[in-house]
């Protein structure tokens, strides 16, 4: 790889440990992957954060790298195993809460800012067309490159923690134009609406581009879809495909860069998304917890709940799981108080699937089809998607 002068004296450790330390796994990883050169980033969002998944190993890293690294752009974190202010009414136990804040204690001394999201584009971390970024999550790197055309790749804990110290990420994959090309023609021949009906779409093409072992594809009949609808689809098609980035006629705005292919292809009717959402629907299924928010809610998705709770009252755990900074909107429009009034929870900084609440309920209903994919997988949870409307209808019911 070539290293500019800069590269070369953090690689002999002359800007520090953390920072030598970081140059070393870049260099590493630029060397698997073939990389001429390292690219300057202009922001980071650090996956991996709750403690359930660092665990004391994860924490020993990041005590180290905080001796003395100090972060070079700006950085945010994933969600977090729990809300930091609201731990208690969410029934975390004490010895969690304390592990999980030394963790985030060590990304603040690095100068990180230790908002939790999955959607740092809603709160401020938000690239524009063509700019290179190094994120973590893969809903969110799915949305930055294929809806605002940033480019990233899918970095690791350790990757996005080395690219925020240095400002730096090796120039391969996503960052290259000539991996940027649709490989599948996808055409949708029925209407697609909500969240949850691009939670489903996402899980029928994820699951047939594994079958062709393709990753990106380009998808045409969708005429309009909104933030919240395609930040679904990212999360959706991301977890189910492995997808980090696809193009949709009219809507993304790389679609019409590249040409269109035309080797492989597949239609979507209405009878595959009916299919695909009854897969989403467990049987023998008692629903004692709703869960809207995943990825991170908006203000729009929060505010159209407070209108859903008005004057209601839910009869089951019922969390909206978002970031911080929207949670602070929503308590300044009095949406939190609708909400909290109807006995709806917050669980800002952390959501249904990276809280340590695994067999704790034993059913879940969500709008999203990713959090169907790890309420079973993680939490052992049955599981069951609706809309918006649908979900607080069962939770009030
Ligand atoms: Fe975000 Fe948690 Fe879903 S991290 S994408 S709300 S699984």
């Amino acid at each position: 790889m070539r290293l500019n002068q800069e590269e070369k004296d953090m690689l002999e450790g002359k800007f520090g440990k953390a920072t030598q330390k970081s140059m070393e796994i870049l260099t590493t990883l630029g060397e698997i992957f073939e990389a001429e050169n390292m690219i300057e980033v202009l922001g980071v969002q650090i996956a991996g954060v709750s403690y359930a998944n660092l665990g004391e190993a994860g924490l020993e890293f990041l005590t180290e790298m905080a001796e003395d690294g100090k972060v070079k752009v700006l950085t945010t974190l994933n969600p977090a195993g729990m809300d930091r202010e609201n731990w208690q009414v969410l029934g975390i136990d004490e010895e969690f809460a304390i592990n999980q804040n030394r963790a985030i204690d060590a990304f603040a001394k690095m100068g990180i800012i230790t908002t939790c999201s999955c959607t740092p584009y809603l709160i401020g971390n938000a690239p524009h067309y063509g700019q290179h970024i190094a994120w973590a999550e893969s809903s969110a790197v799915c949305y930055s490159n294929s809806v605002i055309g940033a480019r990233t790749n899918r970095e690791g804990g350790p990757s996005a923690l080395a690219a925020a110290l240095t400002g730096k990420t090796p120039n391969y994959g996503y960052h290259l134009e000539k991996n940027r090309h649709g490989q599948v023609l996808v055409s949708v021949k029925a209407p697609v609406k909500g969240t949850d009906e691009f939670g489903v779409l996402g899980k029928l093409i994820g699951d047939k581009l594994v079958e062709l072992g393709k990753k990106i594809p380009y998808i045409t009949g969708i005429p309009s879809a909104t933030v919240e609808e395609l930040k679904s689809f990212c999360a959706s098609v991301a977890t189910y495909g492995g997808t980090a980035l696809f193009h949709m006629e009219g809507i993304t705005p790389e679609y019409n860069k590249y040409p269109t292919p035309d080797d492989v292809k597949f239609e979507i009717n209405q009878k595959d998304l009916e299919s695909t959402r009854a897969e989403l629907i467990d049987d023998g299924l008692e629903i004692d917890f709703v869960s809207i928010g995943c990825p991170h809610a908006s203000i729009h998705e929060i505010a159209t709940l407070a209108k859903l709770l008005e004057g209601k009252n839910v009869k089951k755990e019922f969390w909206v799981t978002t970031a911080r900074p929207t949670k602070k909107i929503a308590d300044e429009t009095g949406y939190t108080k609708i909400i909290e009034d109807a006995g709806a929870k917050f669980a800002a900084d952390t959501c249904c699937v990276v809280a340590p609440i695994k067999g704790r309920f034993k059913g879940i209903m969500v709008d999203s089809a990713k959090a169907c994919y790890y309420g079973r997988a993680k939490n052992k949870f049955k599981v069951k998607i609706g809309s918006i409307e649908q979900c607080v209808e069962e939770a009030i019911k």
